[in-house]
């Protein structure tokens, strides 16, 4: 389980700007991580840092700002999914980036049999249990172990690069 503070470093780091500039030149795809909560509701948040880490095991990881609304929960619950966007639902990559109190509200999500609500036209899902939480600054690396994946829509995948969401082309 993650402490409730970030380790302390000493070492003089690259200016914050320039270290922001650099990782928006990065292109990433895009994601709807979601869990509940003990009563059920689903909670969520968009992220483009979501990467796969082992096959054999099968592990992913995902990273998560302490500072999130949704962070308490998903502390304490052992199970997440995240949803692999297509562009055609970069709305949603929207949504879940901002604050709003019931993100699920203008649907879009379809309930797993594990219990998971997971973007109904997802390019693919990715059901994990937790293996193990990271302190990493300001975030906490959600390393996840993975218990079904499904292919489900097709197209071409959301991309978020330059501050902004950009189209695959061939
Ligand atoms: C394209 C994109 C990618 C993002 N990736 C991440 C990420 O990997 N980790 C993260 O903690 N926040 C990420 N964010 C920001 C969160 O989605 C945002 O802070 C969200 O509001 C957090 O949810 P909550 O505070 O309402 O719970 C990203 C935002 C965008 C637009």
């Amino acid at each position: 389980m993650a402490s409730a503070e970030p380790r302390v470093r000493h070492r003089p780091g690259p200016d914050r700007e320039v270290f922001r500039d650099a990782m928006a030149r990065f292109p990433a795809g895009v994601t709807i991580v979601t869990t509940h909560d003990e009563q059920g509701r689903p909670h969520g948040f968009t992220a483009s840092s979501f990467c796969s880490v082992s096959l054999e095991p099968a592990l992913v990881l995902v990273c998560l700002a302490r500072t999130a609304n949704c962070f308490p929960v998903f502390a304490s619950n052992p199970r997440f999914a995240i949803s692999i966007l297509p562009e055609s639902r970069v709305d949603l990559a929207l949504r879940f980036a901002g604050k709003s109190a019931d993100k699920f509200a203008d649907g879009g999500f379809v309930r797993t049999p594990s219990g998971s609500m997971v973007v109904e036209d997802a390019l693919a899902v990715v059901e994990c249990v937790v293996d193990s939480r990271h302190d990493a600054g300001d975030h906490v690396i959600l390393l996840g172990e993975v218990e079904r994946v499904s292919l489900a829509g097709t197209g071409s995948p959301a991309v978020y690069v330059d501050r902004g969401f950009a189209r695959v082309t061939a």
